[in-house]
């Protein structure tokens, strides 16, 4: 699945769900796209709506399911799942720096701190399914400790096929800018991400030796972006119309009761940086309706209802 200068939409848990993606593929349908991060433990315990997380339509293609754990054996169960559910290719958090999962389970970030596990872990992926092992990691744990690239080096023996590098530390949370190190002849092809929002970011990216860019916060209410990246589609003539298209893939999925308060983080992305946009998203905090939610959105894009 990978193909050189590709642009991917990076993992985000809460927020790479179907409906996103879905909403993000009608600019952008073959775009390569992530789930969000699924626990190896509850997937292969079946805990309920955890194979969930992996649901997908059954013509979305591309589409890279993400674990994470610190247990090899239940990561390969975990891959292997996911691989007959029909993931595009299997990928290893390596980089989740939230301390449940890096510091108290040992998963995500903690691997670049322990890179014995992560060798085994990565082993037991490979080895557990045909289709390719990617992993996803940031600079290292801290300023001291910056050794993404023998961690990267230690994935290609282990027969990873690429690799994505958020270019900030474990330390450094989701703060400061991201500084990606200019790449020499990497051991397998690595993806850059950090702070890409523009064509120019992305071809900064390539200029220094990545393969592919990533999108993570830029696509929040910007569902579009890749369509724009990518020259499949341009800002839409109304948003209005795309949160409500947005919101129609959500109440399908979710029902209308979950969908509404899942909707409010969103209508916020869309709506951010507009005039009036906190007023509105106060009032869309309070609704509790279908119709409500519905006439708000219009109200303030001047659109029709379309659902
Ligand atoms: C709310 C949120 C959820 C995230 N969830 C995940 C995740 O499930 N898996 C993962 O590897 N990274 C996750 N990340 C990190 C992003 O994939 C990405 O690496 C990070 O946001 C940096 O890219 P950006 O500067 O383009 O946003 C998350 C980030 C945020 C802000």
């Amino acid at each position: 699945m990978f193909m050189n200068k590709q642009i991917f939409g990076a993992p985000m848990a809460g927020i790479t769900d179907k409906p996103f993606r879905r909403i993000i593929r009608t600019f952008a349908p073959d775009v390569a796209l992530y789930t969000e991060m699924i626990s190896c433990h509850s997937l292969v315990a079946s805990h309920k709506n955890c194979l969930r997380n992996f649901d997908r339509y059954d013509d979305e293609g591309n589409i890279g399911a993400q674990i994470f754990g610190a247990d090899a054996a239940l990561m390969a169960d975990a891959a292997r799942i996911l691989q007959d559910a029909g993931a595009s290719w299997i990928d290893i958090n390596m980089g989740c720096p939230v301390p449940k999962v890096a510091t108290r389970s040992g998963a995500g970030a903690n691997m670049m701190r322990d890179h014995d596990l992560a060798e085994k872990i990565m082993r037991a992926v490979v080895r557990a399914v045909q289709i390719p092992v990617s992993i996803k990691t940031r600079l290292g744990w801290d300023d001291a400790h910056r050794d993404w690239a023998d961690l990267i080096s230690i994935a290609s023996d282990c027969g990873v096929q690429f690799a994505a590098l958020h270019g900030r530390t474990r330390a450094q949370l989701y703060m400061g800018a991201a500084v990606l190190p200019k790449l020499e002849n990497p051991p397998i092809p690595i993806i850059g991400n950090g702070d890409i929002k523009t064509v120019t970011d992305v071809q900064n990216v390539m200029g220094a030796g990545y393969c592919g860019a990533m999108i993570g916060r830029a696509m929040l209410g910007r569902p579009w972006i890749f369509g724009e990246l990518t020259g499949q589609a341009c800002v839409p003539e109304n948003i209005g119309v795309v949160a409500l298209q947005h919101l129609g893939y959500m109440i399908e999925y979710y029902g209308e009761k979950n969908a509404i308060p899942m909707f409010r983080k969103h209508a916020a992305w869309y709506s951010a940086g507009l005039p009036n946009s906190a007023d509105f998203r106060i009032r869309v905090n309070g609704i509790t309706s279908v119709p409500e939610l519905v006439d708000e959105i219009c109200k303030f894009w001047g659109c029709e209802r379309t659902i």
